[in-house]
């Protein structure tokens, strides 16, 4: 039975029994704990916990969830049923039916006959296992479905208790396995062996919430969740495994096609060989993992999930490559992936070229890599040998990785194969000590350079109160005054310094937000805030200048924002907000930030996706922004816990580091609620216009959106139109005639173009009749050289044709350049008879070249060439006449 039928079997067994059919959510969502989806679960969580309603009509849901498991990368072509990409088929009960419902359910599908809609499966051979105490379970298993208590076994938290790992919902569960017969393992259940007994089917009895801990079984359980549910996931891989009859999950219909395209490619059997099989399986396995990466928006990368993308990409070149393969292969493995795949998601079908892409862009850049690398590998490996050593050193693994970009699990892949340990301790020490070079250095770079060892005692001392969400002005005290990296007492008239207040109404630059202008006060003095930093995430510096007076360490000050710099930083940090939700809107989930700048009038905001925006794309995402500030939405600020706010559906960034208490700025509900520290202003309206600038690509995967915010936006569309109107008056027109009439006037000059390049034709062709009235003899040659203005190459060529054929039969050679404006284009022509008296137009031209700067060349008939004196000219047809002269 072909994979795309058990999907089919699946959802039928389940649909016709009142579950609402739920499409596979995308393998990203917005949830920085996860890195992909990875059970048919999660995108359900919300209404397992109470937080949402289920908006299912009988409140029992159906999916085929697309899920990534990375952690076992290893474990892959070695055991028979490890996937890192799998499809989790899943049925779900928001406290509707329990145990006995799941039970039975599962048990008919399986069970039931082929041709009676089930998957056929010999209820002889299948074995559950039970969580310790759950007897209900075991007794519905024996008593209401027959099977017998020795093919019930029982295991604890670690095996029969699910949760995501974090806390969240959770309970025991119950599982079924297929006896694959004794040719693969030994007697005696799943308990004995997991390989022969292969685990089909996880029903979760999700029943209790769990708090923090690690490991499967080292966690607290808080109490029972508002509704009793069921949460299953049955492995579609596993079953086709099964019922195709095949070893192993990566000889399925799905996965054997890249195989036996890899086999083609590498010259090597499959079948033959364990350790090749392995890599053979890799292929497989990661060919599709990262096709389905891409196509949901991920690209290559080095953190979060592009690295991961990146090393199964690259798994795959260099597992071909030892099994034989010279060039290129991904292209062939991405499109048979994508074939096999297609059937059961059709997007792929208008993401091939992007998918295909942006994998052979990977291999490219490895192939070259890896080409650099595994010389300066080889030779490290050898010195260690010669020396009789087990172990490459960290120093040499760490070039690898700086120098050559040879990631570490490929060096310890490497080595591993080769019988070397690596020393990671070293390795890590040097990664750590380059990591902490670069932070310094930004540090740096945004302190001015100054050693940073003089705020120390300010951020353990006395971290900044900060009150500007609320304030614009407030009283502080002095506590710090640095210039150069020195701590000073006092700054006089004209003192660039940079001030610490124990409290300040002043926004420091963070989330992409720059930092408040404004002006500290002592008394009469007043210092100019030219910028705001954080050392840390406590202590905030103002850099200022002293106008006037002087300050001192001590001093009473009043800190104030510039209102107006204020005032237009907040439309643009929420301007900011609502361009990212229009983008998801219109682009959909992938479109994930990865990174913003915002400052008064003025954002651009930078997100995940591989295609240029077409520019309706642009309209919409303009046109949603604006009307989300027409709706006036009040613009809430929550303080909350990080767990919390992820219930709400707050948007974090993956790989930000939040802290347990985090705010979450919420405009129009739903719409736009995101995690950020920074100024927004209090209802949408108050924005102002938002006035998208244009799109680019800025590195690979990666585009940047800008726009103008407030008066910014007007100012910017004030310009527009004026230039439409000086544009319109210039063309006598209205302005919305304009597009009609330039594409008109395009036409006409086009059309004269054409004209003109016909008269000289007609021209060139009058001239050819003077110019073969005045040819010279040359001893036995008839010669014309003639010098043009204003023909460029192609036009000499076609007239020195012309020249040719009507010089006939007599050896003939004919010369011409042209001055054309700067350049100084040349033809040579020798007729049939000249080339048989040894004249060779290419030689000709080299002749030529000599006297005008240039160079060419061609064949004995004709040849051309190219300089940049064009006054040479007349020398150089000397120089040829001279040449022929002689022969
Ligand atoms: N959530 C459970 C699992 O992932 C059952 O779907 O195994």
């Amino acid at each position: 039975m072909q994979t795309h039928e058990i999907r089919e079997r699946f959802i039928n067994h389940f649909v016709n029994s009142g579950h609402t059919e739920v499409p596979s959510a995308p393998l990203i969502l917005d949830d920085p704990t996860l890195l992909f989806v990875n059970a048919g679960m999660v995108p359900f969580k919300p209404y397992f916990l109470g937080q949402q309603n289920p908006p299912f009509a009988n409140g029992t849901a159906t999916s085929i969830q697309k899920c990534v498991r990375t952690l076992d990368i290893d474990e892959v072509g070695i055991t028979t049923r490890h996937n890192t990409f799998f499809q989790m088929a899943g049925n779900f009960s928001f406290g509707q039916y329990f145990k006995e419902g799941a039970i039975t359910h599962a048990w008919t599908l399986l069970t039931d006959p082929v041709d009676e809609g089930g998957f056929g499966l010999d209820p002889e051979r299948l074995w559950v296992t039970v969580f310790l105490d759950d007897d209900e379970a075991a007794d519905i298993w024996h008593r209401k479905l027959g099977v017998p208590k020795d093919r019930i076994q029982r295991l604890g938290m670690a095996d029969n208790y699910w949760s995501m790992g974090i806390p969240g919902p959770c309970g025991p569960c119950s599982e079924i396995y297929y006896d694959r017969g004794p040719e693969y393992g030994k007697d005696g259940g799943p308990v004995v062996d997991d390989t022969r007994y292969m685990e089909i089917w996880n029903l979760v009895f999700m029943e209790n919430r769990r708090g923090e801990g690690t490991g499967k079984d080292n966690f607290e359980i808080l109490g029972p969740l508002p509704k009793k549910n069921i949460d299953t996931g049955l492995g579609i891989e596993r079953v086709a495994c099964i019922l195709q009859g095949v070893d192993n999950v990566y000889e399925t219909d799905l996965l054997r096609p890249v195989i036996d395209v890899a086999e083609k490619l590498t010259g090597s059997p499959y079948g033959k060989d364990h350790d090749s099989d392995i890599r053979f399986r890799v292929i497989a396995d990661h060919s599709r993992t990262g096709m389905m990466l891409i196509l949901d928006g991920v690209t290559p990368g080095n953190e979060g999930r592009g690295y991961i993308l990146r090393r199964l990409l690259r798994r795959i070149i260099r597992s071909a490559r030892l099994l034989g393969a010279t060039g290129a292969t991904m292209e062939k493995f991405m499109t048979t992936i994508m074939d096999t795949m297609t059937p059961s998601y059709p997007e792929i079908a208008s993401s091939r070229e992007r998918i295909i892409k942006t994998a052979v862009a990977e291999e490219k850049a490895f192939l070259r890599t890896l080409e650099s690398g595994t010389h300066l590998f080889e030779d490290a490996l050898g010195a260690a040998k010669e020396k009789g050593q087990t172990t490459l050193s960290g120093d040499k693994a760490f070039t690898l990785h700086d120098t050559y970009g040879f990631p570490i699990d490929l060096t310890l892949e490497m080595a591993h194969e080769a019988g070397l340990e690596v020393d990671r301790e070293g390795f890590n020490a040097l990664m750590a000590e380059q990591k902490a070079r670069a932070k310094a250095d930004n540090r740096a770079k945004k302190h001015g350079g100054a050693d940073l060892s003089v705020y120390r005692e300010f951020v353990d001392g006395h971290p900044t109160r900060f009150t500007g969400y609320g304030n614009l002005t407030d009283q502080a005290t002095v506590l710090g005054l640095v210039h150069d990296g020195t701590k000073l007492t006092h700054a006089g008239q004209g003192k660039q310094v940079e001030v610490i207040l124990d409290t300040t109404p002043m926004y420091a630059e963070a989330g992409g937000q720059l930092g408040d202008r404004g002006t500290i006060r002592v008394g009469d003095t007043v210092l100019d805030v030219t910028d705001v930093q954080k050392i840390g995430k406590k202590l905030w510096v103002h850099k200022a200048v002293v106008t006037n007076g002087e300050i001192g360490v001590g001093d009473t000050a009043v800190a104030e924002v510039d209102k107006k710099w204020r005032h237009a930083a907040r439309q643009a940090h929420s301007a900011t907000h609502l361009i990212h939700a229009a983008l998801r809107q219109i682009l959909g989930p992938t479109a994930v930030q990865a990174g913003s700048m915002n400052k008064p009038g003025y954002l651009r905001f930078d997100f995940n996706y591989t295609e240029q925006l077409s520019a309706e794309q642009l309209q919409q995402i303009e046109t949603v922004t604006n009307e989300a500030v027409d709706v006036d939405w009040q613009v809430n600020t929550i303080e909350t816990t990080l767990e919390e706010a992820k219930a709400m559906g707050a948007m974090a960034l993956f790989g930000e580091n939040y802290g347990h208490n985090v705010r979450v700025v919420e405009i129009g509900g739903p719409f736009s609620m995101e995690l950020c520290g920074g100024t927004h202003v209090d209802h949408s309206s108050q924005i102002g216009p938002v006035a998208v600038l244009g799109e680019s690509s800025v590195g690979s995967g990666v585009r940047r959106i800008e726009a103008y915010s407030g008066l910014e936006s007007f100012g910017y569309l004030s310009k527009e139109r004026a230039l439409a109107e000086g544009l319109a008056s210039s063309m006598k027109a209205p302005t919305d005639e304009l597009p009609d009439r330039i594409a008109a006037l395009t036409e006409k000059l086009k059309a004269a173009e054409k004209q003109i390049a016909e008269f000289k034709k007609q021209q060139l062709q009058q001239q050819a009749g003077t110019f073969v009235d005045d040819a010279s003899t040359v001893g036995a040659f008839t010669v014309i050289a003639e010098k043009l203005e204003g023909l460029g190459g192609g036009e000499l060529r076609q007239l020195a044709t012309d020249l040719k054929n009507r010089l006939g039969d007599v050896p003939g050679v004919v010369v011409l350049g042209s001055d054309d404006g700067g350049k100084a284009p040349f033809v040579v022509g020798v007729t049939a008879e000249g080339i048989a008296r040894g004249v060779k137009a290419g030689d000709m031209v080299k002749l030529v070249s000599r006297h005008v700067n240039g160079r060419g060349g061609g064949k004995p008939d004709m040849a051309q060439g190219q300089g940049t004196d064009a006054g040479g000219f007349d020398a150089a047809f000397t120089a040829v006449t001279d040449d022929l002269a002689t022969r």
